[in-house]
C-alpha cells in the first residue's frame, strides 16, 4: 500500500491528550504521539520507533567521564555540535568525520568518497537518470494554519531552501543496478529479500536526531545512498526509526529480464550548522527497475515517492543540542520526488556493418531499437507492493483497504468493518518501556481474528473530511459517523457495513486499560506458558464485543 504515512498536530481544535495545557509546542501530546506510532503507525508510518526505548546508555564508566568532561569543555551546544560529526561516537574526531566542517570552512568538497566503484567496465552500458521535484507545499503543515507562530525561521531554512533536485541529471553504468538483482535463493515471482537489511533491534532501538550528515554508507547502500544524493546532499539510506532498509520484490521475469519493484525506507536532514537538525521523512520511495538477469542491461528504472494521499512526508526538527531536545513534529504534502531513467543503457561503442568501432553517442548518435519484453511469469503491481508492505510490517498481513471498498468488501462477506482512524500528535523518545503494545495488532491472534470476522481499514482524518462532503451520499454518510466516534489522536472503529458503528475504543483509553505496573511487567516478561500480552487481550477482547454488539443489531 503507498503513501504509508500521517500524523499531524492540531493543537488549536484538538484537545491536549496529555492534559498538559498549553505547554511549549514539543510537549505537546506526547503520549498520544506515542500511541499513534504504537498502533496506528504500525499501519501509517515508514518510520515508527517501534522499538523506541529511550535507552541513554553509555557503554561504560570511563565513557561517561568523556562526556561529562566534554561537556565542561564545550557546553551543551559545543557538546552537541561535537557529537553530531562524531558519528562512531567515540568522542574522537577522524578526518573523516571532520570532512562537513572543512568543507564547510574550505568551500571545497572532497572527491566523490563514497563512490565503492568497483572495476568500473569502460565498454559497459550506461544510462542517465533525471530527477524531479516540486518542492514541499507549506500551506499543507498543520503549523502553516498559525502563520509558522512560535517556529524560528532558522528552522525551516533547509525546508524552504529545498526548491529542486541537488543533482538534476546523472550517468549511471548499467553494472551499478546489480544490487537491486535478486540473491540465489529467491527466483520465484513474488519473492521479496532485503535489499538493505534493518539494523534496529531490540537493544539498539532508534537511532539519534541530533546528527547532520549521514554515516559513510558501505555495499549496497553507497549506490542508494548515490541515487538518492540527486535529490538532497544529505540523504541517510536508513531511517532513524524502524522499520528501516530497502526490500525488494521479484515482480515478473523473462528469459533475459526481472521487472523488480522495490520499497525503501530513507529520509534527509535538511539543516546545516548553526541550525539545529531537521528531519524530512517521506512515508516512502519506491519504484521498479527492469534490468537484464546479469545486470548488462537496464531498460527502465523508476524511484518516487507516493503522493496518492493527502499527506505523505512527516517532519521533525531540534530546538536544541542535545538528544532529549524538544522536538516540533508536522506533515505535509510533497507533490513530486522522483527519478526517471530518460531511456534504455546504451553502450558506449557499436560495431557497424564493416565491423568498425562506432561511438554511439558520438556527433550522430546511434538509434537504438529495443526488443519488446514477454514476462513468462509475473505477479501484478499491486501484489508486489502487498508483498514489500507485508515485509516491512507484519500486521499487514491482513489486508487494509481503502475505506469504501472495505464497506463494500464486508457487505459482500457479511464481515464487520476494523477501521483506524489517525490524525495524531507525535513527537519524539517519550516512548519508554512501552514496546509490547506495539505488536498488538500483529500479535497472531489479533491477525487471526481480524482475518477471520473482519475487513480491515485506516484512513487519515483528513480524508473522512473529504469523504464526508464528496457526491457519494452514502459514503459521506458513513464518513460522517465514523467522524462523529472520533477522538485524538487515534480511534479504533468497529463498524457493520451499512456504516452504524457498533463498538469503538481511543488509543488513550486503550493504553490506560493496558497499562503495565512495574510489578506486572517483570511477570509479563517471563516465560510464562500461554502467555498473551495485556495489550493483545485488551485488544481481542474490544473485537469480541465488537462481534457481539454486531450480532445484536443483526436480530
Ligand atoms: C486468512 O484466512 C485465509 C482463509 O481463511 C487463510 O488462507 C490465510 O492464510 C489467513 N491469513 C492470515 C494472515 O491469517
Ligand atoms: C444498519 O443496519 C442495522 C441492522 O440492520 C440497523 O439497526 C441500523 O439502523 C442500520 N443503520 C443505518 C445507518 O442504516
Amino acid at each position: 500500500m503507498a503513501g504509508d504515512v500521517d500524523q499531524g498536530t492540531d493543537r488549536e481544535e484538538q484537545p491536549d491528550p496529555g492534559g498538559r495545557g498549553l505547554g511549549g509546542p514539543p510537549s505537546a501530546a506526547k503520549r498520544g504521539s506515542w500511541i499513534t506510532r504504537a498502533l496506528a503507525a504500525l499501519a501509517v508510518f515508514a518510520v515508527v520507533p517501534v522499538l523506541a526505548f529511550g535507552i541513554k546508555y553509555y557503554q561504560d564508566g570511563q565513557q561517561l567521564k568523556r562526556h561529562e568532561e566534554s561537556l565542561k569543555i564545550l557546553g551543551a551546544e559545543g557538546l552537541f555540535l561535537f557529537s553530531s560529526l562524531d558519528t562512531d561516537q567515540d568522542s574522537y574526531l577522524s578526518p573523516e568525520e571532520f570532512r562537513p566542517i572543512a568543507e564547510k570552512l574550505t568551500g571545497i568538497t572532497s572527491p566523490g568518497e563514497f563512490e565503492e566503484e568497483e572495476s568500473h567496465d569502460p565498454n559497459g552500458e550506461t544510462l542517465v537518470l533525471e530527477a524531479t521535484m516540486q518542492p514541499l507545499q507549506m500551506d499543507s503543515m498543520t503549523k502553516s494554519k498559525d502563520g509558522f507562530l512560535g517556529v524560528t525561521h532558522s528552522s525551516l531554512s533547509g525546508l524552504r531552501a529545498w526548491r529542486a533536485p541537488a543533482t538534476p541529471s546523472s550517468t549511471f553504468s548499467a553494472g551499478q543496478f546489480r544490487v537491486f538483482l535478486p540473491p540465489k535463493n529467491k527466483h520465484e515471482v513474488g519473492d521479496t529479500w532485503w535489499v538493505i537489511p534493518s539494523e534496529l533491534n531490540i537493544f539498539t532501538g532508534y537511532l539519534p536526531n541530533n546528527r547532520y550528515n549521514p554515516p559513510p554508507p558501505k555495499g549496497k547502500e553507497v549506490f542508494l545512498h548515490s541515487l538518492l544524493s540527486m535529490f538532497h546532499p544529505r540523504p541517510f539510506v536508513k531511517s532513524r526509526f524502524a522499520p528501516q532498509g530497502t526490500v525488494a520484490c521479484l515482480r515478473a521475469t523473462s528469459d533475459f529480464y526481472y521487472d523488480i519493484v522495490f520499497r525503501v525506507h530513507a529520509e534527509f536532514q535538511l539543516n546545516e550548522v548553526p541550525d539545529f537538525p531537521f528531519w524530512f521523512t517521506p512515508g516512502q520511495f519506491t519504484g521498479n527497475i527492469i534490468i537484464s538477469k546479469d545486470a548488462s542491461h537496464v531498460r527502465h528504472f523508476h524511484l518516487y515517492v507516493p503522493n496518492d494521499r493527502p499527506l505523505n512526508v512527516d517532519m521533525e526538527w531540534l530546538y536544541g543540542g542535545s538528544e532529549s531536545s524538544n522536538m516540533e513534529v508536522d506533515i505535509g504534502f510533497l507533490p513530486q520526488l522522483e527519478l526517471l531513467s530518460s531511456g534504455p543503457s546504451t553502450p558506449p561503442f557499436v560495431t557497424d556493418e564493416e565491423g568498425r568501432m562506432v561511438e554511439s553517442r558520438g556527433p550522430e548518435p546511434i538509434h537504438f531499437v529495443f526488443e519488446d519484453i514477454h514476462w513468462t511469469a509475473e505477479v501484478s503491481q499491486q501484489e508486489a507492493q502487498r508483498h514489500l508492505g507485508v515485509t516491512f510490517y507484519p500486521f499487514k498481513k491482513v489486508s487494509y483497504l481503502p475505506l469504501p471498498e472495505a464497506f463494500e468488501r464486508a457487505g459482500a462477506e457479511h464481515k464487520l468493518v476494523h477501521s483506524i482512524v489517525l490524525w495524531g500528535a507525535l513527537d519524539d523518545q517519550s516512548c519508554s518501556g512501552r514496546t509490547l503494545r506495539e505488536t498488538v495488532l500483529e500479535s497472531p491472534p489479533v491477525l487471526a481474528l481480524l482475518n477471520h470476522s473482519f475487513i480491515s481499514s485506516w484512513s487519515l482524518v483528513r480524508e473522512l473530511e473529504h469523504m464526508q462532503v464528496c457526491k457519494n451520499l452514502v459514503l459521506g454518510q458513513k464518513a460522517q459517523m465514523h467522524l462523529e466516534k472520533y477522538n485524538f489522536p487515534v480511534e479504533m472503529i468497529v463498524a457493520l457495513p451499512n456504516g452504524t458503528i457498533v463498538h469503538h475504543i481511543n488509543a488513550n483509553s486503550f493504553l490506560d486499560e493496558t497499562a503495565m505496573k512495574p510489578e506486572e511487567e517483570d511477570a509479563a516478561f517471563s516465560f510464562s506458558a500461554g502467555f498473551e500480552d495485556p495489550s493483545t487481550s485488551t485488544y481481542m477482547a474490544f473485537l469480541k464485543e465488537a462481534l457481539q454488539r454486531a450480532e445484536e443489531f443483526m436480530q
